[in-house]
């Protein structure tokens, strides 16, 4: 696959995608996220690939949405051209478990596609924040709904209306990462994690993933009934049979292509 503002690379079942508009900060664009929905599309339709891993640049998972592509932006333009609901939430479609990887500035725009992960992984010097405010708008990808819900109101009010950054390690205490890793080790550690989710039964591991999705959008008692559909399914498929096998025969399961 190649693309003009991303770099693909796979190793093993697992496919890191990297955000790489250097000279920007890895700031959104149109450009990029139709690359993005179209990489990650082509991923989750791949046999060969059980997990992917979306990250940036050392300097940057992403700063932003393309203050520069959207300052002359109108009302039609926005909500006549759907801006970000037109290519950003490609990324919520995916079935396989999509890790964040984050590193440097991860703010606006960056902060609400990173939190539309499965989870994350931050670097040390991973800065999070919602600085909208600061250029005259109001988040537009989530940030308002989805931060609240991971950190807690005070916190999410706090990042949103003061700006403020926060670190990789108020990220990691406030649930938003979770873990946080030496900077030069991320893409490793992300790997080694996603290779680790990868050895797993990849029918599973879709089916947790809608799962813990799945609560929320719904009650405790509707999103438990769901969940035990897939329980109780699970007993009809053939990574049951592998693991379960695998458990009193000692030996270690063999989930591929499961
Ligand atoms: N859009 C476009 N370009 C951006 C950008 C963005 N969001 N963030 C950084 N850049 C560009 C800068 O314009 C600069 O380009 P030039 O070299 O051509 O001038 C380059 O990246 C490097 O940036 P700085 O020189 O500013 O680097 P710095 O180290 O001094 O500061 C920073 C880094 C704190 C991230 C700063 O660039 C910054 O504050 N960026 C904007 C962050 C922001 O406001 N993000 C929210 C955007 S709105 C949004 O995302 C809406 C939404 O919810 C969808």
């Amino acid at each position: 696959m190649q693309y003009s503002d991303l770099l693909i690379e796979t190793h093993g079942k697992v496919a890191v995608i990297r955000l790489n508009r250097p000279k920007a900060m890895n700031a959104l664009n149109d450009n990029m996220m139709n690359e993005l929905g179209d990489a990650l599309y082509k991923f989750d339709a791949d046999s060969n690939i059980n997990c992917i891993v979306l990250t940036g640049s050392e300097k940057a998972f992403a700063a932003g949405a393309d203050i520069a592509a959207m300052a002359n932006y109108n009302y039609q333009d926005t909500h006549g051209g759907n801006y970000i609901g037109r290519n950003w939430e490609h990324i919520l479609n995916i079935r396989k478990p999509v890790i964040g990887a984050c590193a440097g500035y991860v703010l606006g725009g960056g902060c609400e596609l990173a939190m539309m992960c499965d989870f994350l992984i931050a670097a040390e010097n991973a800065k999070f924040g919602q600085p909208e405010i600061k250029v005259g708008v109001t988040p537009g990808a989530g940030g308002t709904q989805r931060l609240p819900r991971t950190i807690g109101k005070s916190k999410a009010m706090d990042m949103l209306l003061t700006t403020r950054m926060i670190d990789a390690a108020e990220a990691e205490r406030t649930g938003l990462v979770s873990r946080v890793v030496p900077t030069e080790k991320l893409i490793e550690e992300a790997i080694a994690i996603a290779t680790q989710i990868a050895a797993m039964p990849v029918s599973v591991a879709m089916q947790i993933k809608d799962a813990v999705n799945r609560a929320f959008e719904t009650t405790l008692t509707e999103g438990v009934r769901y969940e035990r559909r897939y329980f109780h399914a699970g007993f009809g498929t053939p990574a049951q049979k592998e693991g379960m096998s695998a458990f009193l025969e000692k030996r270690a399961p063999k989930f591929d292509g499961l």
